[in-house]
């Protein structure tokens, strides 16, 4: 990869100045909410520009997205519309349509973000949706840009069948609550993307390292996502308290599924509260849950039933009474999760995981069982993998790679880790690291954030 300087980073400022940073045919995806000139209370930017500036402005970032993405990458624009006095409306996608054919991109798909919530209209419908355009760079070698919907499958409502095992396609209309204000309590900003939309967009068209960009990063939403699912990333915001609370946001999310759902475990399993532990007891404690594990019960009903042959994409090998006996298995199974069983138990270890998944992404209820299972099974063979490889160098590095990179959560300190905040909310501490294992009482404050 060509070197960014601002890789991994929520820079401060105009994006347009920030944009030459960014060298020629480096992103995969971008996924990006412009200002939409109406307006809005941002905290340091006018959103009050005369049209013809607007599109001016919209043009220039449009012309540095085309620069900076691969061939067959992705911008995901988010849209709406602008009112006139009278409450008439233009839809910036109209208005601006022209510019991303001049410029030479392709539209691929016309996405519905269908929403609940918002303020009642009185003259009129309320507004329920936004439009989020897909356009396409084209490319000499790549003409087609990348989408893999497997990891976006969507649980379907009822059990037929004929259905995919692993869910459905979710379809161009995508139906989302939207964030309240201030309901995640880790921003002040007014248009907090749902992050279930940026997984999304992220998850089906990019790979893991690949970079992810949002020239209007707002509360750091794509940028956090992106950081969760092991993608590099890039942010320009224009507003000093909102570049400065995105930062805090990410430092209390972990790089990486794995790191992600490991950190949930360290959290809930291993430390319960606020606390210190000594990297060898952690070990200990790690061990004692996850081992010994074996998947011997289940390897029948996982393999057998060809669930290896879903995950590789040969959904064509399975036949319908497969689906039937692997679906009503999984079924039997999966109501064991967060039972009282013994955590050396299969079934045990599994739902732990698949706890642990599911905190730490949220996003994932939706999931169909077979999609939960195959995921939790994953990753505890990952865990094991990773335990047998290299136990003690193997912790050690996993551990620091965490607190690394989860700031706002975890403190490192030679041979120990402590958990300064399970909140959402950031708390800027750092611990004395002469102070017991355990011990709250010795937290002082101190910056700890990059
Ligand atoms: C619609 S909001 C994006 C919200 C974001 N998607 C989120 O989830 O929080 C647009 C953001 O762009 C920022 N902005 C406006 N003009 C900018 C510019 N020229 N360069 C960088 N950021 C800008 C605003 O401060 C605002 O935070």
């Amino acid at each position: 990869m060509t070197k960014i300087d601002i890789l991994d980073q929520i820079a401060l400022g105009d994006c347009l100045e920030l944009f030459p940073r960014v060298p020629d045919n480096s992103i995969r995806t971008i996924h990006t909410s412009p200002p939409y000139n109406i307006e809005k209370d941002y905290k340091g930017y006018n959103d009050n520009l005369i049209v013809r500036d607007y599109l001016d402005f919209i043009e220039k970032v449009l012309s540095e997205c085309m620069r900076s993405l691969v061939p067959g990458g992705s911008l995901f624009w988010q849209t709406g519309y602008t009112t006139d006095q009278e409450e008439y409306i233009t839809p910036l996608d109209h208005l601006t349509y022209h510019l991303f054919q001049k410029l030479g991109f392709r539209l691929k798909d016309r996405i519905i973000w269908r929403y609940w919530g918002g303020m009642a209209f009185k003259a009129k419908f309320t507004n329920k949706h936004e439009t989020i355009l897909w356009w396409v760079k084209p490319g000499q070698s790549s003409t087609q840009s990348k989408f893999d919907v497997f990891p976006v499958r969507e649980a379907t409502k009822f059990y037929d069948s004929r259905n995919n095992l692993f869910g459905r396609n979710p379809g161009n209309v995508w139906e989302v609550d939207r964030v309240a204000f201030g309901s995640n309590g880790q921003t002040s900003h007014i248009a907090v993307f749902p992050e279930e939309i940026s997984d999304r967009i992220i998850l089906s068209t990019t790979d893991e390292n690949d970079v992810v960009l949002d020239p209007f990063s707002g509360s750091g939403t794509v940028c956090k996502i992106a950081k969760a699912r092991g993608r590099h990333f890039i942010g320009f915001e224009i507003s000093p308290l909102y570049h400065k609370e995105s930062i805090q946001r990410l430092s209390l999310q972990a790089r990486g599924e794995l790191l992600s759902v490991l950190s949930e475990i360290l959290k809930e399993h291993v430390f319960g509260a606020v606390g210190t532990r000594k990297f060898s007891a952690i070990e200990d404690k790690i061990m004692n849950l996850l081992s010994p594990f074996s998947l011997e019960p289940y390897e029948d009903i996982i393999k057998k039933s060809y669930l290896d042959a879903l995950c590789a994409g040969h959904e064509d090998v399975v036949k319908k009474s497969d689906k039937i006996k692997l679906w009503n298995a999984l079924e039997e199974l999966l109501p064991d999760f967060g039972s009282n069983k013994s955590s050396k138990d299969s079934v045990g270890l599994i739902s732990l995981i698949d706890r642990a998944y599911m905190r730490a992404f949220k996003l994932h209820k939706a999931y169909s069982s077979a999609m939960r299972f195959y995921c939790a099974a994953n990753w505890l063979a990952i865990l094991q993998s990773n335990l047998a490889r290299d136990r003690k160098a193997g912790w050690e590095k996993i551990l620091t790679s965490i607190a690394e990179s989860e700031t706002g959560t975890y403190c490192l300190t030679e041979d120990k880790i402590s958990i300064i905040s399970h909140s959402k909310k950031v708390k800027i501490v750092t611990v004395d690291p002469t102070f017991s294992e355990d011990s709250q009482e010795n937290l002082t404050t101190q910056q700890l954030f990059r």
